[in-house]
């Protein structure tokens, strides 16, 4: 019986870094929905702010994530999962960490060529990337809003994979990346 093996689990590092793009991404989705429905004023403001710094806060952390990935490296695959497993899983984890990043940079870019501020939780204000250009950016914004929902559902496929090796197969795979506190590996 392997279950409860801790030799399986990723690093806190990992942990923590997973834990805080997850809350990141699944509050900046909302809020970019809301915030080109809301109408102009006051509270569209907020919340273009708020999508604005958890997107730059999200691309440190995966920066800092694809680091930490290379120097501590990931867990062996949990035993137990048939190969189709591993290469979904495998696929959508890579496909995660490239659209997150893309995402990121894609946002700050079409933000900056559409001439508007990039600002980080009222603490400062990032560069712009390149000169205004509004035809450019309204090109990048297109594919942007796009791949937004495609992350969207890449991440809904991730917490319903999740789930289902939680409640389902009743393995250790959430375990693996859920904090000791809270019953992790
Ligand atoms: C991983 C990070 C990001 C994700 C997942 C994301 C997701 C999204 C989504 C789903 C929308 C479309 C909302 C809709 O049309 O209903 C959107 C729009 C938008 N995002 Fe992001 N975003 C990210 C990063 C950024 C960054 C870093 C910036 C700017 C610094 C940014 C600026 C914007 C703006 C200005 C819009 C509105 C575009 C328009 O009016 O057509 N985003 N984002």
């Amino acid at each position: 019986m392997t279950y409860g093996s801790r030799s399986g689990a990723y690093p806190p590092a990992s942990k923590w870094l997973h834990w805080l793009v997850a809350g990141s991404v699944l509050t900046m989705i909302p809020i970019a929905i809301a915030m080109v429905r809301v109408g102009e004023g006051p509270l569209q403001n907020t919340l273009y702010t708020l999508h604005k710094s958890f997107g730059i806060l999200v691309l440190g952390l995966m920066v800092a994530r694809l680091i930490n990935r290379i120097v501590a490296g990931a867990p062996a695959p949990e035993p137990g999962l048939a190969p189709w497993q591993r290469v979904a899983s495998s696929a959508t984890h890579g496909l995660l960490y490239v659209l997150l990043i893309l995402q990121a940079l894609g946002g700050w870019l079409a933000n900056s060529a559409y001439g508007a501020p990039t600002p980080f939780f009222g603490l400062y204000h990032l560069p712009n990337l390149m000169a205004e250009n509004k035809g450019f950016a309204d090109q990048v914004f297109a594919v942007h809003r796009i791949v937004g929902f495609v992350i969207a559902g890449l991440a809904a496929i991730h917490i319903a994979a999740a789930f289902q090796h939680y409640i389902g197969s009743r393995d250790r795979v959430m375990q693996r990346m859920l904090p000791r506190a809270l019953g992790g590996d």
